[in-house]
Parts: C-alpha cells; sequence; structure tokens
C-alpha cells in the first residue's frame, strides 16, 4: 500500500478504465508519443525506466521497438498497472512493473539506468513533487544518461491557455497544474542537476501544448 497521495491517470479513480481512450482522443497520442519515441531513440542495451507508466503505453512500444533493451515501468496506482501488465501482455511487450513511487527505497531496489522517460505526469503532482521526483530521476540515472519527458509545458497562446484550462485543469485541479502552464519545467529540470535542458517540440492539442523535452547528466 502506498500510504503518499497521487493524483489517479485520468483525475479520479473511476475514470482510469476510459484513460486510454481519452488521451487517444483529446491529445495527438499518436503524434506525440511518435516523436517521443523517436528521440528516445532505444539502443540494445539501454535500461529504461517510465515514472509514472500508468496504463504502460510508452514504455511497452519502447519494448517493442527495441526487445534488446531492459524495460522498467513504475507508478504507484496497483489499478493502472494492471491494465498496463494486460496491454503488455497483449502487443508481447517484455516490461518489469514496479509499484510505488521512486523514492530511495524504490531507487536501491531497481538500480541504475541509461534513460529515464516520462509522459504526462509532472503536470498532475504538486510543485515539491515535482521536484522530488526529478531529483529522484536524477539519481537513478547512469553518469552518461539522459532524460526524456513529455508534459503539459508552457501554455503559450490565449487559445492553449483555454483549452488546458477546459480540460486537464478540470480534471486535475489549477493547482498543481497551473506551474506546468506558466513554463516551470525547464527550471526545474535545471535545477534538479540535469544539464543541457531543451524544449525539444511543442505540440498544439485540444486539452493544450505538450512540449518535449530532453536533458542529460553531463
Ligand atoms: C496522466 S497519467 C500518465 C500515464 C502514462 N505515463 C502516459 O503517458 O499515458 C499519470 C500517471 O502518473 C502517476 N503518478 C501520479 N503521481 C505520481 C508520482 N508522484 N510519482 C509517480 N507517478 C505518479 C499516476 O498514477 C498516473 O498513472
Amino acid at each position: 500500500m502506498n500510504e503518499k497521495e497521487f493524483t489517479p491517470a485520468l483525475g479520479y479513480r473511476f475514470l482510469t478504465p476510459v484513460y486510454d481512450l481519452a488521451v487517444g482522443l483529446l491529445t495527438r497520442e499518436q503524434l506525440w508519443r511518435t516523436e517521443l519515441l523517436e528521440i528516445i531513440d532505444p539502443k540494445p542495451g539501454d535500461r529504461i525506466l517510465d515514472v509514472g507508466c500508468g496504463t504502460g503505453s510508452l514504455v511497452a512500444q519502447l519494448s517493442c521497438i527495441e526487445p534488446e533493451a531492459e524495460m522498467v515501468g513504475l507508478d504507484p496506482d496497483p489499478g493502472v498497472l494492471e491494465i498496463a501488465r494486460r496491454k503488455a501482455e497483449k502487443s508481447g511487450a517484455n516490461v518489469r512493473w514496479e509499484n510505488g513511487f521512486l523514492d530511495r527505497k524504490m531507487a536501491q531496489k531497481i538500480g541504475h539506468f541509461s534513460k529515464v522517460v516520462s509522459s504526462l505526469v509532472l503536470h498532475q503532482t504538486a510543485v515539491d513533487e515535482k521536484r522530488s521526483i526529478l531529483s529522484a530521476m536524477h539519481s537513478v540515472l547512469a553518469q552518461e544518461g539522459q532524460l526524456y519527458i513529455a508534459d503539459y509545458g508552457l501554455q503559450r497562446t490565449r487559445l492553449m491557455r483555454m483549452l488546458f484550462r477546459l480540460t486537464v485543469q478540470l480534471v486535475d485541479g489549477v493547482r498543481d497544474t497551473q506551474p506546468n502552464a506558466d513554463g516551470c519545467l525547464p527550471g526545474q529540470i535545471e535545477a534538479a542537476g540535469f544539464l543541457r535542458v531543451k524544449e525539444v517540440r511543442v505540440i498544439s492539442t485540444a486539452t493544450g501544448s505538450i512540449s518535449l523535452y530532453r536533458a542529460s547528466m553531463e
């Protein structure tokens, strides 16, 4: 059991079964996930950790693209991991699933990684939690490791700000999500010790714009 609070995939637990459908319909998922997969570019021998893997869409696709890489999907919600397991079985993906938060104990259990990835997680965590997740990601990356994040970032236009308010902020609330919309992520990634932080791409969607970020350890 996890004592710490977390926001479920689609804001409320009862909506988790329709999470994949909602993301598919509302976020231009195929576009941003494909671009994210391309920049992650998994290689044989990579150890890749997906933090807040949810229903496992990203980590399972990474495993199918590069079966010679080792994948770990981590999420605090056992219910969402159940969906992830079932999906991965169907697609033939080989993923080790871990239920929990990326805290010190979990970090010791899962070891070090060449790549850490995360999609649509940080926007729905409190500011302190964003900091703590990024710092934990830094601690589990190998010296030459890379970080890849896809999430709602700076909402640059009135339209994107409005769509973000009417969708994401309706289900996930304003307190945790507004810092992302105000552009907090690059600074927070740097503050966690990452170098060469870059917003590689910004994709407009019906729920606000999703940014792809890359950063490295050296
Ligand atoms: C919107 S879903 C994204 C799921 C998946 N990464 C994707 O791209 O579809 C956010 C996920 O983050 C998880 N989560 C929430 N708080 C978290 C935290 N503090 N640390 C790690 N994961 C968290 C939730 O359980 C949920 O599965």
